[in-house]
């Protein structure tokens, strides 16, 4: 039996602030999958056959910001105006023949996710064109259906046209209110415009307003995240996610930190380090809970029942994710997907001849540059793992006896080091858990792998 500190993290006085080093990455994973080539036959013959998924979505990418922020790395393309308008013409016509296909028709849809990038960057004509385009599938009668985006540039122009084409959520990534740790990342708004915009939006007597906050952002010192926090609840919002900041690579953070210096504002060098982050969290998830917040996850809490974050735990639960645009990733038929970054080569994808000229070819899509895998052997056990640690509750019903004895070392370990706590039915995260969750999914994939059955 194999049993490191990176799968059972340490035993600590303090396990919400050393139980671990460092976040290992954003999500964690692993893959039996090998990828392969998929011909023209059998991408079309994919689009012709029914789905065997019982729940499902689409993930539609609009890959343009106006912005690089200092934080992230999801940038991929400048908002150039003529740009976007060629890319939701022909995503749009994309997706209309899409949902056209015996595949799409097949079964219906619980939730759509457009994200970014920054999909609130579009025009409103944009987003009613778009909105049309996703009433083709046949979504389910309570459906979900998000936006994601900023507020700065979300008008009213398209706020109605959203809410007419059917979006029904709008996550917004605020990041910090502070104005000075704003501009210091490179936001355009301040404080007062953020509040101002929300309580308006939030006001609205269905929709669902969500914003994603992320703590360790330089200059945001505990007192400006309390702040922060304070705000969410007063300006009406619905739901909020809580990001600890992650080195993801290449951003301007990254690269100041490589050479030992802080991105700070024009009053602060401050950036809290990993012990003071998960304070943060500690701090965040409390005072959310104090003020009757619900935690639907490790990292997302709501107001109130509006707010139901289906697509984001659906994910988690390993569905069928239909995937559309430059860089979006999804499953079809149990096969992974991930569409290329590449905005020339996605566009030349969807002017070629199609090779197979009969009448399936007008109800599939044309296939883009990206990688495909085969079906990924451990998916539905993985996806127990994950939306379970996710959410803070494992519950051992799900999984058999021998898998139970399998991983109890590891389960019991947890539990020694303040972790978890183990029962005969479930495995519950502690707070220092939660904190932690995404080394211990790694942790259990890793001591999976090293300890085979
Ligand atoms: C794909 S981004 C879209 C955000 C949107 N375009 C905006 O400007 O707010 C989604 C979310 O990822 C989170 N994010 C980005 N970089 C991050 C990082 N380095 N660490 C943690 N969360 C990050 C942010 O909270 C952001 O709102
Ligand atoms: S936070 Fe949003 S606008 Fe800023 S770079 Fe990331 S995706 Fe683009």
């Amino acid at each position: 039996m194999i049993l490191t500190p990176t799968m059972t993290g340490l035993a600590s006085p303090d396990p919400l602030q050393h139980a671990f080093k460092v976040k290992s990455a954003p999500h964690a994973g692993r893959s039996g999958s090998r990828p392969i080539n998929v011909t023209p036959e059998l991408w079309q013959q994919w689009w012709q056959q029914p789905t065997q998924a019982q729940q499902r979505a689409l993930y539609i990418h609009i890959p343009f910001c106006r912005k690089r922020c200092s934080f992230c790395n999801f940038f991929e393309n400048g908002a150039n105006p003529q740009r976007i308008s060629d890319y939701m013409q022909q995503l749009c016509q994309q997706l209309m023949v899409a949902a056209n296909s015996p595949f799409a028709q097949s079964q219906g849809f619980d939730t759509v996710y457009v994200g970014g990038g920054t999909p609130t960057d579009i025009t409103a004509s944009e987003i009613a064109m778009l909105g049309e385009a996703i009433n083709r599938f046949p979504l389910l009668d309570n459906a979900e259906v998000t936006l994601e985006g900023r507020l700065n540039g979300f008008n009213d122009d398209k706020w109605h046209n959203a809410l007419e084409a059917g979006f029904n959520r709008f996550s917004f990534g605020v990041q910090s209110f502070d104005t000075e740790v704003r501009r210091a990342a490179g936001r355009f708004d301040d404080k007062a415009q953020l509040l101002q915009r929300l309580s308006t939006l939030s006001q609205h007597d269905s929709a669902s307003i969500v914003v994603d906050l992320i703590f360790g952002l330089p200059g945001q010192t505990m007192s400006i995240w309390q702040q922060d926090l304070q705000a969410v609840i007063d300006s009406g919002v619905h739901g909020v996610d809580l990001y600890q900041l992650i080195g993801l690579g290449g951003t301007r953070i990254d690269r100041a930190s490589e050479k030992g210096k802080i991105l700070g504002t024009d009053s602060s060098e401050f950036q809290a380090d990993s012990q003071t982050r998960a304070q943060m969290y500690a701090y965040g998830a409390d005072h959310l809970e104090s003020n009757q917040w619900q935690r639907l996850s490790s990292c997302h809490w709501r107001r109130d029942a509006r707010e139901r974050s289906v697509y984001n735990s659906l994910a988690k639960s390993g569905i069928e994710i239909l995937p559309f645009g430059a860089g979006a990733g999804g499953s079809i038929h149990g096969h992974g997907t991930m569409n290329a970054r590449s905005l020339t080569d996605w566009h030349q994808a969807q002017q070629q001849a199609c090779t197979l000229n009969n009448a399936a070819s007008l109800s599939t899509p044309k296939n883009v540059p990206g990688m495909m895998l085969t079906p990924n052997p451990s998916a539905k056990l993985d996806a127990i793992f994950k939306r379970g640690l996710d959410s803070g509750e494992l519950r051992l019903n799900q999984l058999k006896s021998q898998q139970v004895n399998q991983l109890r070392p590891l389960f019991k370990a947890w539990q020694d080091h303040g972790l978890a706590i183990l029962s005969n039915q479930a495995l519950t995260l502690t707070l220092a858990g939660r904190f932690w969750n995404v080394n211990m999914q790694t942790g259990l994939f890793e001591f999976l792998a090293k300890n085979p059955q």
